[in-house]
């Protein structure tokens, strides 16, 4: 009796487990197992037809995440770069894999940058399948184009520095969402922020973004351009404390050296972030975007803060001689939202050079 009964306790209980060990399986493959099949029927057009169908009974399933459309083959696009290019790369592949009724993957250093950071969706291509893939490269302009909505092949590589809001405004909801901070950021973020507030209530937070390291030699020298300067930041400062009251800039920088020189702090209301030392990328970054309004420099770190904080954002503007290089590959009206300010920079560096 004894043994009979707990006979049938094990059976039923080794039932069950397996049952709880394979649905926790299934739900954290990283992409729905029939999608995996799709790369390596890729010639056979025939089963490609059976996989999307069944892919898309599969994708039902996986909606939690909202990212798994039913579609024949793989998206993707380089990851180069750091963060801001990092960001602007994923958006891009984002929106238009989605114009153009494709799933999108990520590659592998790309999760690594962005996943630490970003509660990101788009499921991450396996290294070993991405060797396996035959992609297609297909080279981006950084602005939108009328035939990007219609990019022919089922196994495209996209490639470039995209980071134009020209790719996704239209899906700004979206690229938001996907660009949501973990949690140990966020709390980072408004930890520092009440600490600096001095128990004030309504602080206006202005985030201040300098630019500097490689770019102060790279612009002038290979772009016949300059970067923010001292008279730059101060109207722009100038602009926040004449239009809020209770104004805390918060400063980050990869050159907090120069800011310290530079930027005014006697009025008490300048908070250089990390003590002034260069904080964590991910830190920063965040602490930028949880602020209410943006000045900006130049960089595309910058742009992303400012696109994710989404209040007012001063930008600089003009900041190459017309005949420069860089408006060969960008374009100041993709760069920033219309209703962004910009202010013109002060040239004559470069002027006095030529
Ligand atoms: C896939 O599912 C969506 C809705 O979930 C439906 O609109 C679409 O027609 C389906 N596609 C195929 C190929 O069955
Ligand atoms: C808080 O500040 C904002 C912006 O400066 C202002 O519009 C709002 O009226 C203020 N609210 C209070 C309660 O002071
Ligand atoms: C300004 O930013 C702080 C910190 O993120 C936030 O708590 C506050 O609600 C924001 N104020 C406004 C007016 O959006
Ligand atoms: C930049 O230069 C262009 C062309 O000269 C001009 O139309 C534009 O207003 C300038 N931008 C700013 C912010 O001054």
């Amino acid at each position: 009796m004894e043994s009979n009964i707990f006979g049938k306790r094990l059976y039923f209980g080794v039932l069950l487990f397996t049952a709880i060990l394979l649905t926790i399986a299934y739900y954290l493959m990283p992409f729905p197992p029939l999608t995996i099949l799709e790369g390596q029927f890729s010639e056979n057009s025939q089963n490609m037809d059976l996989y999307i169908t069944e892919t898309n009974k599969t994708t039902k399933t996986h909606q939690g995440t909202n990212s798994v459309i039913a579609s024949k083959g793989f998206w993707t696009i380089n990851s180069i770069g750091r963060l801001g290019n990092q960001m602007g790369e994923y958006a891009t592949l984002y929106a238009l894999a989605k114009l153009n009724g494709k799933q999108a993957y990520i590659p592998q250093a790309m999760a690594n940058y962005l996943s630490p950071i970003f509660r990101i969706n788009l499921p991450t291509l396996h290294e070993s399948m991405w060797n396996k893939v035959h992609w297609q490269n297909y080279q981006l302009n950084d602005w939108m184009e009328d035939r990007y909505r219609h990019i022919p092949g089922d196994y495209v590589k996209l490639t470039g520095y995209p980071c134009s809001w020209t790719f996704y405004h239209h899906i700004r909801e979206e690229i938001l969402r996907e660009f949501t901070f973990h949690d140990y950021l966020i709390e980072e973020a408004n930890t520092f922020l009440r600490s600096i507030s001095k128990g004030q209530a309504n602080v206006t937070y202005v985030a201040v973004h300098v630019r500097r390291g490689d770019y102060v030699e790279v612009m002038p020298n290979i772009w016949k351009g300059v970067v923010a300067d001292k008279v730059y930041l101060e109207k722009a400062m100038s602009y926040f404390r004449k239009k809020y009251s209770n104004v805390v800039f918060v400063v980050t920088s990869e050159g907090m050296d120069w800011c310290k020189d530079n930027i005014d702090a006697s009025k008490g209301d300048v908070h250089f972030s990390g003590d002034g030392q260069s904080g964590s990328p991910a830190r920063d970054f965040s602490l930028l975007a949880h602020c209410n309004h943006t000045i900006m420099t130049i960089g595309t770190f910058g742009i992303w803060a400012a696109y994710l904080a989404g209040g007012e954002t001063i930008y600089l503007s003009n900041y190459t001689l017309p005949d420069s290089p860089f408006l060969k590959l960008f374009k100041y009206e993709a760069a920033f939202l219309p209703e962004w300010i910009g202010i013109p920079a002060d040239l004559s560096p470069v002027l006095v050079r030529k």
